[in-house]
């Protein structure tokens, strides 16, 4: 990130504060990062960690910044773009948006110029430097900006960009929504290991090093993903009885239609928050 470059957060909420982690983590100066958020004891928590400059006054918050990151809910967002867009179109950094559904048409509209956006879905690992964030940038975004998008990402996790915002849903149903089919899995493995008869402390620590394991084998392996099941998958063996039971129980058209729906909720948050709203 160039030394110079200031970067303001419209909302100073989980993803904000894990993105300002990672970006003091890597060294940016905090002096460089504003944050605006209606609620003071938000802002008291963001000086006291991070030592960054806070305001109520998102205005204030996006003056002389190069890049100005909306960090509020869907809900949130139309009501929080409006008021700046006059003062934005002045400076015109770069708007990067991490909000699920909301479409970089509706922020272009809602700026009313044409604004260099990038849209990003990050999830909430990026809290422990393990997020994966996909991005997408639209024409007025330039080169230089976004390497500054990406590296923002890089610093909580692995960044990857697309070309087509219309795979944002499918993304958001994946991996921003995923880590919590991972935590569900581990919630039913734990109780089905505590029928089993085993003390709850021991099965969750089993059960989470069980899965952290899984996802370093699928990282550092040159195998995919059914190629590693297959490999512990003994014909006849105690691994085949178990998966056996799920094929049976339809898990991965259960899975089908779990994403499928989380995809079809970020088009309707679009409708409902966007393209509808004036
Ligand atoms: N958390 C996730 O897993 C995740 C994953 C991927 C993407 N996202 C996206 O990230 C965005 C932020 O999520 P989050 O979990 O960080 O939400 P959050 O913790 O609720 O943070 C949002 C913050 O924005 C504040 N805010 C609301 N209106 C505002 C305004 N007009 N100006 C300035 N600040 C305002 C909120 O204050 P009040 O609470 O007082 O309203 C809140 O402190 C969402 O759009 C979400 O879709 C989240």
């Amino acid at each position: 990130m160039p030394g110079d470059l200031c970067i303001a957060f419209i909302g100073g909420g989980n993803m904000a504060r894990s993105l300002i982690g990672g970006l003091l983590h890597k060294g940016f100066a905090a002096t460089r990062i504003h944050v605006a958020d209606p609620s003071a004891a938000q802002l008291e928590l963001l000086r006291q960690h991070y030592s960054v400059h806070t305001t109520s006054d998102n205005a204030n918050a996006v003056q002389s910044t190069q890049m100005v990151v909306f960090a509020v809910k869907p809900q949130a967002f139309r009501d929080a773009v409006r008021p700046l867009a006059a003062a934005l179109t002045k400076t015109r950094p770069l708007i990067i948006s991490i909000a699920a559904g909301i479409a970089e048409p509706d922020i272009r509209r809602w700026l009313g110029y044409d604004a260099a956006i990038v849209r990003v879905m990050p999830n909430t690992p990026a809290l422990h430097s393990a997020g994966a964030a996909a991005l997408y940038a639209n024409h007025f975004v330039s080169v230089e900006q976004r390497v500054l998008a990406e590296n923002l990402f890089k610093a909580v996790g692995i960044a990857l960009w697309v070309d087509d915002e219309r795979h944002m849903d499918a993304i958001t149903a994946v991996s921003g929504s995923g880590p919590a089919y991972f935590f569900l899995l581990m919630e039913i493995l734990e109780a089905a290991a505590g029928e089993l008869g085993l003390p709850p402390e021991i099965a969750c620590k089993l059960v989470q090093q069980t899965a952290y394991g899984a996802a370093r084998m699928a990282l550092e392996s040159k195998e995919d993903a059914a190629t590693l099941r297959k490999q512990v998958t003994s014909p006849g063996g105690t691994t085949a009885a178990a998966l056996s039971v799920l094929q049976e129980a339809q898990l991965r058209g259960i899975f089908l239609r779990a994403l499928t729906a989380a995809r079809d909720r970020g088009a309707e948050l679009s409708r409902e928050f966007g393209r509808e709203s004036a």
